[in-house]
């Protein structure tokens, strides 16, 4: 079983995890230490491997644990920035460049599950978009003609896979669909018998740099190496990047249908937020998976309704015969709608990222592992004027982000709180969490399902928001940057460096 960082189950989860992670290490200086273990990390790690470097691959939990395990899978070239937005924000040739970037981690994808005979489900399908009205279909008209202009084959249908009705739409042949955990599992088993090191439950505390040499300071050692990649979705500490990528959640649903009325093909309406349908095939019978509903993360306070509101919305379309699996994973929406891919903002010329993907983390996790490697191979990329981070323009108010954040860090008070206030704080129900007042103060309070409450300081130590129940996956979600923390307070996913505050108990 895959550990990920939610309560529920995704449908990709049930793969039996490679016990793949070495316990000592070869020496401690590498060419390259990569951190996290997702898409991006693993083909990272794979490319830069096989190009002569010597990697090191560190993963804080298992591999997969964070939105590569809670993805739905979908493979397109159809961005989630549409491509008249692409073009107007980034012109015509960029635009083309991005289109071709996105076929081109299709391409990987394809190449690596035939090189090394990846058993993963990889399959190509028709993707088709579309309209529900008339603003819509003018939309769907533009996304048409931009498509063309992008040099993606687009074709209108006179049919759509799903059974929604619709007014207009387009289908692009050569989209795909596979399993994530069985191809990332792939991927890093071949790493290591290339020569690959790895680590996993093995979290970053610090990165030093002295511009040449990077010190990475993991599980009571210390790493050197030459370069680092933080493939870790958004990069720890604090950056410009996170006051350019808002972090949001989307929920699916895995569906046994009545009648075997799967689609062959990818199908995304036009709404926004948009749903998104595909099958896959889950112990020899398929499911349908249907995704959408999202919203920043930390912006609704009852996530569990979210998951009845999609359900609702398949149940009208489809007989359902029962929910297989539903799961929310969380994504992060860059401000001019591309990636950020190169160097880290202000981490000089041996440390790189790679964040921002959208709802297309698969295909720009992919993307990101090939310029990446370019960059730290040959200090070139095709893509580097289009992903590039330095494209980012001062923000304002940056040095109040860091002087804020420093002082929200030197009042962190060590309340305590009495057993008696903590009893009537806490009319919850068995697994529930909520942020209450006490004494003027917020406090975090969970029960677990035995009935136990927990009390937690509610100001996230990233950089002081005050986090939000989920739940959905019984965590809390700060709604800043998308750190989130499980129900009893252990960081799950950065930028955040350390988990919630306890507070003390008196009698
Ligand atoms: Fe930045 Fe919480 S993630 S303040």
């Amino acid at each position: 079983m895959i550990n990920r960082d939610g309560f529920s189950k995704s449908l990709w989860q049930n793969e039996a995890q490679a016990e793949l992670a070495q316990r000592s290490m070869p020496g401690y200086t590498f060419d390259v230490v990569v951190i996290g273990a997702g898409i991006t990390g693993v083909t990272t790690a794979l490319l830069l491997q096989q190009s002569g470097k010597q990697c090191l691959l560190l993963e804080a939990h298992n591999a997969g644990f964070g939105t590569s395990s809670g993805t739905s899978a979908h493979l397109n070239t159809l961005l989630d920035t549409p491509y008249p937005d692409v073009i107007s924000k980034f012109g015509k040739q960029k635009a083309m460049l991005a289109a071709q970037g996105a076929a081109e981690a299709i391409a990987i994808i394809k190449g690596h599950v035939d090189k090394y005979a990846i058993d993963c489900d990889f399959a190509y399908k028709t993707g088709y978009l579309f309209s529900q009205n008339e603003r819509e279909s003018q939309q769907l008209t533009e996304i048409s003609k931009a498509l063309e202009v992008v040099g993606i084959s687009a074709e209108w249908s006179d049919g759509i896979p799903v059974p929604l009705p619709f007014d207009n739409a387009i289908k692009v042949e050569r989209q795909a669909q596979f399993h994530p955990t069985k191809y990332l599992s792939a991927l890093l088993r071949q790493y290591i018998a290339d020569g690959g090191n790895y680590l996993d439950q093995t979290a970053v505390d610090h990165v030093d740099s002295d511009g040449a040499v990077q010190r990475v300071s993991a599980g009571k050692a210390i790493y050197q190496a030459t370069d680092i990649v933080y493939a870790t979705h958004i990069p720890p500490g604090l950056n410009l990047l996170h006051l350019r990528c808002a972090p949001y959640r989307s929920y699916v649903l895995a569906l046994k249908l009545a009648r075997d009325k799967y689609p062959d093909g990818l199908a995304y309406d036009l709404k926004e937020p948009y749903h998104y349908f595909r099958t896959a095939i889950h112990d020899g019978r398929p499911l349908l998976l249907v995704g959408g509903n999202d919203h920043k993360t930390g912006h609704e306070a009852k996530a569990e309704h979210v998951f009845s509101e999609l359900e609702a919305y398949a149940r009208k379309y489809y007989e359902v015969q029962a929910v297989a699996y539903r799961w929310s994973s969380q994504y992060y929406i860059p401000a001019d709608g591309l990636p950020y891919i190169g160097h880290l903002p202000g981490g000089g010329n041996h440390q790189f990222v790679a964040t921002g993907y959208s709802g297309n983390g698969m295909i720009f996790g992919t993307l990101a592992g090939r310029i990446l490697c370019d960059l730290i191979v040959s200090g070139e990329s095709p893509y580097t004027t289009l992903l590039s981070p330095s494209r980012i323009k001062p923000v304002a108010g940056f040095s109040r982000f860091i002087r804020e954040n420093a002082d929200v860090l030197k009042h962190f008070v060590s309340d305590r709180i009495s057993q008696q206030s903590l009893t009537e704080l806490s009319e919850l129900a068995k697994g529930e969490g909520r942020v209450v007042k006490y004494q003027e103060k917020q406090v975090a309070l969970y029960k677990d399902e035995y009935g136990k409450v927990y009390a937690l300081h509610p100001v996230c130590p990233h950089a002081g928001c005050i986090v939000q129940w989920n739940s959905a996956e019984q965590s809390w979600d700060c709604p800043c940057h998308g750190a989130r923390y499980a129900a009893t307070g252990e960081l799950l996913n950065g930028p955040a460096s350390r988990g919630l505050r306890h507070i003390g108990l008196d009698d």
